[in-house]
């Protein structure tokens, strides 16, 4: 087991659009991937990209575990699950604000306006086809990590930053949550 060193905000590498991985199957991919699975149970997190462990190439690695899984189609458990040279679009333009956080912003959470339906596909370390159409936090979880191939954190896809805060005060906080269902209401509309 290795656990890797996670790039938190301000380090360059985060804001890299990184290169294709030129082969899946390559030694040092499977351990890079096997090392990031490790790191990925650690922090603990829901996903995570390889420019977070300062690997500039289109990879990331996610699961959906019990207690985040709605059950519903297309947002079921996963397991640990490796996608390489993802490529992602929307299916349909209806978005959500979802609560995120990232590991490279340790401490905070905020409010993300998303996609709410998406299709990727990308490769494994056998070089099999990954693909999927989802919702739900797996396709929350997917944008969130195809960003960072692409340099890009989560407060950058952010148009209001009141629904963002330290985690500890955002569970204490009443107003911000009632902030929250304020913005899910206005998204509602807008989606509509
Ligand atoms: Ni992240």
């Amino acid at each position: 087991m290795a656990v890797l060193k996670i790039a938190r905000m301000g380090h360059p590498v985060l804001l890299e659009r990184c290169r294709p991985v030129a082969d899946p199957g390559a030694l040092e991919i499977r351990r890079l991937v096997r090392d990031m699975f490790d790191t990925m149970e650690d922090a603990p997190g829901a996903g995570l990209a390889a420019p977070q462990v300062h690997v500039p190439l289109r990879l990331f690695v996610f699961r959906v575990q019990p207690q985040r899984s709605t059950g519903a189609a297309g947002d079921a458990v996963v397991g640990n699950t490796v996608v390489i040279n993802p490529v992602i679009e929307p299916v349909g333009d209806e978005r959500q604000m979802r609560w995120e956080g990232c590991l490279s912003i340790p401490g905070l959470r905020a409010a993300v306006p998303r996609f709410m339906r998406i299709r990727y596909s990308g490769v494994d370390c056998d070089g099999q086809p990954v693909a999927a159409e989802v919702t739900g936090f797996h396709a929350g979880v997917v944008q969130h990590e195809y960003d960072h191939l692409d340099g890009i954190l989560y407060p950058m896809r952010m148009a209001d930053f009141r629904p963002m805060g330290f985690m500890e005060e955002i569970g204490r906080a009443e107003e911000l949550s009632a902030r929250m269902e304020e913005i899910r209401r206005e998204w509602a509309s807008f989606a509509a």
